[in-house]
């Protein structure tokens, strides 16, 4: 499905890519033949993947940069564009998360949220969109969201974290349109749970819980990392060409089965539908 030369020629931008699903994308989209610019705030991560891809024969590169800073944004942008002559796509991958009870934040705990995830998303996207309208080339932005912002629904315990990712969902949408004529396309991604070390260490409180987010999945099971690869893939690739303003979740059904009203009948176990069903054609006749 995924030819091995899928991206030549192509080269992509990923923030927070030495960690978790912004690895597995970057390891990945380089395996499709991607040239990858990595950038995160530690050092250690990013270089640990760029020597990964290249032991497998793969063009990356890395800087540091905190994705709060605008000038910083803008100059690792152009440090890429050095290193690789143009980026074509840009994925917005980096984010900080935690869980807490909203009355109990301070307004920098929100804000650390907020500004890494929906001013850090703002920045990189501005940032390679001048440049593309300035030279009028086309460009591809992927925007790495959340279920609970896809689903408009939102969630209770990481409200920064809600409201960031509903932003970026907006400035996904809003921007599909506006920069449409620059050939400009952007679409985002709204994974369920995916183990990383990064979401796992501060949003899963106890290995109980692990165990009852599996139970209550409907698929029993956690999302695996080349899934949501393979999808960011497609999103890049030239197939997805007309693809634009989408966010596509990729979560086992996991908020469907949140949503729906009855879904919470999963747990009746079958010996009490069979009774149910008896009763019903005794009382039918
Ligand atoms: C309450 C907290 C907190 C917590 C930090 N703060 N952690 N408040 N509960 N658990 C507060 C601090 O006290 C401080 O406020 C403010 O937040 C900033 O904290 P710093 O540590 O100074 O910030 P910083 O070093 O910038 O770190 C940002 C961070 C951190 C977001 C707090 O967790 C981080 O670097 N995260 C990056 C990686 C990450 O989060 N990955 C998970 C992504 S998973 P005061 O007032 O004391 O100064 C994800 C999944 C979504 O998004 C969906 C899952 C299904
Ligand atoms: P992760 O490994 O913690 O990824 C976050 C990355 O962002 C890290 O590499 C981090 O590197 C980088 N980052 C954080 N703040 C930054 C900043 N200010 N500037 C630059 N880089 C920064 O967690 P993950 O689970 O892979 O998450 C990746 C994406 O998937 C996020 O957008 C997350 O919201 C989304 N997501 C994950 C899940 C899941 O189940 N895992 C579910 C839904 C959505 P540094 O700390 O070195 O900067």
């Amino acid at each position: 499905m995924f030819q091995k030369d899928l991206f030549q020629g192509r080269a992509i931008f990923i923030t927070g890519g030495g960690t978790g699903l912004g690895r597995s994308m970057a390891l990945r989209l380089a395996e499709l033949g991607a040239r990858m610019f990595l950038i995160g705030r530690r050092e250690e991560p990013l270089r640990e993947t760029c020597e990964e891809i290249h032991r497998a024969g793969g063009a990356a590169a890395y800087a540091t940069c905190d994705v709060r800073d605008f000038a910083a944004v803008d100059a690792v942008a152009g440090k890429a564009e050095q290193q690789f002559g143009r980026i074509d796509s840009l994925i917005n991958n980096a984010a900080g998360n935690f869980i807490a009870r909203t009355e109990k934040l301070s307004p920098n705990a929100f804000n650390a949220v907020v500004s890494i995830v929906l001013n850090g998303t703002f920045h990189c996207t501005q940032a390679f969109a001048r440049r593309w309208i300035a030279a009028k080339e086309a460009g591809n932005v992927l925007n790495i969201v959340a279920t609970y912002a896809a689903a408009n629904c939102g969630s209770g315990f990481v409200v920064p974290s809600a409201c960031a990712k509903a932003g970026v969902l907006a400035m996904t949408r809003s921007l599909a349109v506006e920069w449409a004529p620059y050939r400009i396309r952007l679409n985002a991604i709204a994974p369920g749970p995916f183990p990383t070390e990064g979401a796992w260490s501060r949003l899963m409180p106890s290995e109980q819980f692990e165990q009852h987010a599996r139970d209550a999945h409907p698929m029993k099971r956690f999302g695996r990392h080349e899934e949501l690869a393979n999808l960011a893939a497609f999103l890049l690739s030239e197939q997805a060409e007309y693809i634009n303003g989408e966010c596509v979740v990729i979560d086992g059904g996991l908020w469907l089965r949140g949503a729906g009203e009855f879904n919470d009948l999963l747990g009746l176990p079958d010996g009490a539908w069979a009774a149910m069903e008896a009763a019903r054609v005794k009382k039918g006749g």
